[in-house]
C-alpha cells in the first residue's frame, strides 16, 4: 500500500504547478491525501510574497506540531518562497520540522526524505542557481481536471518593483528552452489536455537574456500551432514587456484566449515612479488601447496595491479614476505590507493602516460595480465555455470559462463526457464572480 501525502499550497500558479510537480515526483511511493491526520508527509508550499500569507505559514506549521508528537514517523517539510526567504531560520524556529527547500530545490524532495529517513534530517536546500532543471511533470488529474493544466516557461524576475520579494525568493529570470516547452506542451495535449496555462513570474520578458530564444510572441504562436491543444493563456505579465508583436499575437491567434492579466498597480505617476514599475499611466493607457482596438473582445484583469509607501489622497483617486477608465473585469487588490529586503520597506512615509483599509474598500466599491456592468453585459449573449468539471457549489451544474476567463456554471442534462469539451452556452444571469447559463451545443469534443 502506497504512504499519504498531504500537500497545502499557499501563493501564486507557480506555486500550485510546483506542488503538481512535487505529487508527481513522490506519486510511485505516495498518494494524495485529504487530511492532514491521514498523511505520514505533510509538505507546505509556502508563499512570502505578501506579510498576510507568510504569517499564515507560521500557524500552519505550528498546527501540525502535535501531529508529529502522536505520530513520530510522519515527515514535515516547507517547501517555496517561505522556504527560500528563511531556510536554517526554520528549522531553529520549528526544530520538529524535517524538510526545507527552497524554490528551485523542491524537485530534490525524494533526496531529502531518503536523508530524513536515514537520520540525516533536517535537510534545509536553498540555493538559487542561473538555470534551473524542471522535471516534466504529466498531469496530476486530481490537481487539474485533465482539461487543463500548467506548464513554467521562465521563472524569477530581474525588475524589482521596490516593494516586492519575488527577486530575492525566486531569483533571476530564467527561460527554459523551447524545445522542452514545446514538448512538454505536446505530452499534455496526448494526456488529453486541451488549455495550458504558460507561467513565469514575467512571462512577456521569456528568452530575453537567453541567446538564439525565440520571443514571447514566437514562443506563444509556436505553442498555439500544437495539435490538440484549444486554448492558450500565460501569466504574469509586465506592462513595460507587453509589445506591438505580443499585441498582435493575442489579437490574432484564435487559440491564444482574449484575456490578459495585467497588473496596473497604481494609477499616479508619482507612485508608479517610487514602485520602480518603469512605466508611467500613459505608457499602460496606450498599450490597452492599441490591445482593445485589435482585439475588441480582450478581457482585462490587474493587481493593484493601495497605501503604498508616501500615496496621498490624490494619488490613490488617479488609481480610482484609472479602474473607471480601463475597466478591468476583476481586479486583485491588496493592502501594501513591508517585505523583507526590499527597498520600500525603508521608505519612511508608511500609510497608516485604518487609510489602506478605507482605500481598499474604495477600490472594492467601485471594481464591484465595473465587474457587475461587464457580466451584465454577457446576459442573453452566448458565449464558448470549455467545460472543466462540476460547479463546486452546485454539482448538478457543469462549471467551466470563457476565452475571457469568466467562470460560467450551467444546466445540461447530459453526462460527465461533457468534461473536455467546448460547448455554447446562453448566459441567463451573472453573479458577483460568475456566471449561470443554460447548454445550446457542443462545439468541438
Ligand atoms: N504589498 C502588497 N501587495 C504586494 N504585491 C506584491 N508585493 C506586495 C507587497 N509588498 C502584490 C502585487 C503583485 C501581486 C502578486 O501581489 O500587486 O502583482
Ligand atoms: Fe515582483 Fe515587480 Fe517582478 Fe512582478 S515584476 S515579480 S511585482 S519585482
Amino acid at each position: 500500500m502506497k504512504k499519504k501525502v498531504y500537500i497545502k499550497t499557499f501563493g501564486c500558479q507557480m506555486n500550485e504547478n510546483d506542488s503538481e510537480k512535487m505529487l508527481w515526483l513522490l506519486s510511485e511511493e505516495y498518494e494524495p491525501v485529504k487530511a492532514p491526520s491521514e498523511a505520514d508527509l505533510i509538505l507546505i508550499n509556502t508563499c512570502s510574497v505578501r506579510e498576510k500569507p507568510e504569517y499564515k505559514v507560521h500557524s500552519e506549521v505550528g498546527r501540525f506540531k502535535h501531529l508529529k508528537k502522536r505520530k513520530p514517523h510522519l515527515i514535515l517539510g516547507i517547501t517555496g518562497c517561505v522556504a527560500q526567504q528563511k531556510g536554517e531560520a526554520l528549522v531553529k524556529r520549528f526544530p520538529f520540522v524535517d524538510i526545507v527547500l527552497g524554490t528551485q530545490e523542491f524537485y530534490r524532495i525524494k533526496e531529502a526524505i531518503k536523508l530524513v529517513k536515514k537520520g540525516k534530517g533536517p535537510v534545509v536546500w536553498t540555493e538559487l542557481k542561473d538555470s534551473f532543471n524542471l522535471p516534466f511533470v504529466p498531469p496530476v488529474r486530481k490537481l487539474c481536471s485533465g482539461v487543463k493544466a500548467y506548464v513554467t516557461i521562465m521563472q524569477g524576475c530581474d525588475n524589482f518593483c521596490t516593494y516586492c520579494i519575488v527577486p530575492y525568493v525566486r531569483g533571476r529570470e530564467v527561460s527554459r528552452p523551447p524545445e522542452e516547452i514545446l514538448k512538454e506542451v505536446e505530452t499534455l495535449a496526448s494526456y488529453g489536455i486541451k488549455e495550458v496555462m504558460l507561467l513565469g513570474q514575467n512571462v512577456n520578458s521569456y528568452g530575453k537574456k537567453e541567446k538564439g530564444f525565440p520571443s514571447f510572441a514566437e514562443l506563444l504562436k509556436m505553442v498555439a500551432q500544437i495539435e490538440g491543444i484549444w486554448r492558450v493563456r500565460f501569466t504574469t505579465s509586465h506592462p513595460k514587456d507587453l509589445s506591438d508583436e505580443l499585441i498582435e499575437v493575442i489579437a490574432k491567434e484564435p487559440k491564444v484566449c482574449k484575456h490578459l492579466h495585467l497588473p496596473l498597480q497604481a494609477g499616479s505617476n508619482r507612485v508608479l515612479k517610487r514602485m520602480n514599475r518603469k512605466y508611467t499611466l500613459e505608457d499602460y493607457l496606450q498599450k490597452v488601447e492599441k490591445l482593445k482596438k485589435l482585439c475588441p473582445e480582450i478581457a482585462l484583469t490587474t493587481d493593484i496595491i493601495v497605501g503604498f509607501p508616501g500615496e496621498t489622497e490624490k494619488d490613490f483617486e488617479e488609481t480610482l479614476k484609472a479602474l473607471e477608465k480601463i475597466r478591468y473585469h476583476e481586479i486583485f487588490s491588496f493592502k501594501y505590507s513591508d517585505r523583507p529586503f526590499t527597498a520600500a520597506q525603508k521608505f519612511e512615509d508608511k500609510v497608516p493602516e485604518e487609510e489602506k483599509e478605507k482605500r481598499l474598500d474604495a477600490v472594492h466599491k467601485v471594481q464591484e460595480r465595473i465587474t457587475q456592468e461587464i457580466y451584465q453585459s454577457y446576459v442573453g449573449k452566448e458565449v464558448e465555455v470549455l467545460v472543466e468539471g462540476r460547479s463546486k457549489k452546485d454539482p448538478s451544474m457543469f462549471m467551466g470559462r470563457t476565452s475571457t476567463n469568466v467562470i460560467v456554471n450551467f444546466i445540461a442534462a447530459l453526462e460527465e463526457e461533457l468534461i473536455g469539451t467546448l460547448v455554447k452556452v446562453r448566459v441567463t444571469s451573472a453573479g458577483k464572480h460568475s456566471l449561470k447559463g443554460e447548454f445550446e451545443e457542443v462545439i468541438k469534443s
